[in-house]
């Protein structure tokens, strides 16, 4: 497998995916907490990062484990660092270099830049260039402005590259990533969803053996993936518990429990939308209702396991984003945006030991993973919803008949996205009911009601966010549509916000 030492930069975790995308392992790993062991890792990448090799806090670890020992790459301010502290010299840069450039002079015979053609895009970020490079090494690749575009260490296997290799715009990015890991450091490319799986469910056979073990299905991708690994690995005594919480979308707890049921899962499904609805009465802060939420999912669940008599896994379908100790350019924590993400985090007093199948998979490979195994493909290509669902998509309090309506106006939009073919080309999309009134006119009747908001937004993972530019004449019938047959709401509204500044929820 691969090390890539994580210096703060926002490419990172493509590194990661771009790696793996050659059917190779790799792991991430704070530059300030490598892994203690680095037995098992054939090469090492250095990321990018926000600091300047010339600043006085700028990130400077002992790379003697490894330098001359393994093959390794260091990117953009990877190599600036190998640079720097090896007799070269980093200045600031005097031209911006933001954005596509082209490789002017190539070493094509050097196995590392092996297929990868002069005149080839390749993306450049960084504020910061490499005027002169230490003594040692021999220059292979520049760009018009960038003359010390990529280079090598004589009489070791380490490569610095100013470039990002790791975003799609680098057009033989990829190559070059082939031609380190492969040709250079030797390393199979064995690390296949197929692969995946059959060692997964063997690792957890071994671990769980005749062991009972809970899981909270949501619906979604990942919880759905992990239970059909563990349900591989140990069948029946897999206890998948669905809890409807009253604020799914239309229909979709009776249909995706029959479909769980359809896949031979042990799954009960937990009708608890009554108390969910109860507790959230005359309540409309945005923040108090998540808490609510979170708080009634773990009463409902925490019942619901004690009737799984002696159970002592809890089974949870977090992934790698989720667990990546990340390396914020402040040093600090960011600040809480939204208390999300997760509703659940169980109390301690349950005593369960956790067992998380996809903790080192990106959302792309959970899929594929999915897909490996035979999921449906409908269940696989869903689009995120929140855990507090309709909730957060309520604007101020929560009654039944405002779940109800937004329900409907919500199926509406969804089937519409779904039969026009455009459910996929959407990251996600959804409802919202505003807490506002307004004057329409039906017939010869005033009426004064509610208007709701149509939103749909491409992302890759949720944190940056740009509206989708729907059809219009999609966006005419689906308007239509909801009022004609949605009694209560007189007026569409289509978000046209992108994150940031908005965010995708809109509380
Ligand atoms: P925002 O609104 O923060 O949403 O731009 C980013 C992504 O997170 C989802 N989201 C949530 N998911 N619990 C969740 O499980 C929450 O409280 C929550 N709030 C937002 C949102 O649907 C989007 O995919």
């Amino acid at each position: 497998k691969v090390l890539i030492l994580d210096f703060g930069s926002q490419y990172t975790q493509l590194i990661g995916r771009r790696v793996r995308e050659l059917n190779i392992f790799s792991e991430i790993k704070p530059f300030n907490n490598p892994p203690e062991d680095l037995s098992e890792y054939k090469a090492v990448i250095l990321s990018g990062s926000p600091f300047s090799v010339r600043a006085d806090d700028a990130p400077h670890p002992d790379l003697s484990e490894i330098r001359g020992k393994k093959p390794l790459l260091g990117v953009c301010y990877g190599a600036q660092y190998l640079a720097h502290f090896n007799g070269g010299n980093v200045e600031k840069s005097n031209t911006r270099e933001y954005g596509r450039a082209n490789l002017s002079h190539v070493e094509t015979d050097n196995p590392f830049l092996a297929k990868v053609n002069t005149g080839s895009q390749v993306w450049m970020s960084h504020a910061d260039t490499i005027k002169q490079l230490p003594e040692n090494t021999q220059l292979l690749a520049s760009t018009h402005d960038v003359e010390n575009a990529a280079f090598k260490f004589d009489g070791e296997e380490t490569y610095g590259i100013q470039f990002h290799p790791e975003v799609y715009h680098s057009t033989d990015g990829k190559q070059l990533l082939e031609n380190f890991l492969v040709n250079i450091a030797g390393i199979e490319q064995t690390w296949t969803p197929d692969a995946f799986v059959e060692t997964t469910v063997a690792e957890l056979k071994e671990k769980l053996g005749d062991d009972k073990v809970i899981l909270g299905l949501s619906g979604g991708v990942d919880s759905s993936v992990a239970a059909v690994l563990l349900h591989k690995a140990i069948g029946p005594n897999l206890h998948c518990i669905f809890v409807n919480n009253g604020l799914l979308r239309k229909n979709e707890f009776s249909g995706v429990l029959k479909q769980y049921e359809g896949m031979g899962l042990n799954v009960k499904g937990v009708d608890a939308s009554a108390r969910f609805l109860d507790e959230l009465a005359g309540e409309s802060d945005p923040e108090k209702k998540r808490k609510i939420i979170g708080r009634v999912f773990v009463e409902v669940f925490d019942d619901e396991s004690k009737l799984v008599d002696g159970a002592t896994w809890l089974a949870q379908g977090t992934i790698y984003p989720d667990v990546i100790e990340s390396v914020s350019a402040t040093g600090g924590p960011s600040a809480t945006i939204k208390s999300h993400h997760n509703v659940g985090g169980l109390p301690d007093y349950m005593k369960l030991k956790v067992v998380e199948p996809l903790k080192m998979l990106f959302k792309d490979e959970v899929r594929r993973v999915g897909a490996s195994m035979g999921l449906d493909k409908e269940l696989l290509g869903r689009h995120p919803f929140p855990g507090p669902g309709l909730a957060i998509r309520i604007l101020g309090d929560i009654t039944p008949e405002k779940v109800s309506i937004l329900q409907e106006v919500d199926a509406i939009f969804i089937d519409g996205l779904k039969s026009n073919g455009l459910y996929d080309s959407v990251w996600q999309a959804g409802a919202m009911l505003l807490p506002v009134n307004s004057v329409g006119v039906m017939g010869d009747e005033r009426t004064y009601e509610k208007c709701v908001a149509l939103r749909a937004v491409e992302s890759t993972d949720g944190m940056t966010a740009d509206w989708v530019n729907l059809p219009y004449e999609f966006l005419q019938k689906t308007s239509n549509d909801i009022i004609n047959k949605v009694p209560g709401v007189n007026r569409v509204v289509y978000d046209i916000s992108s994150k940031p500044p908005a965010t995708i929820e809109w509380e």
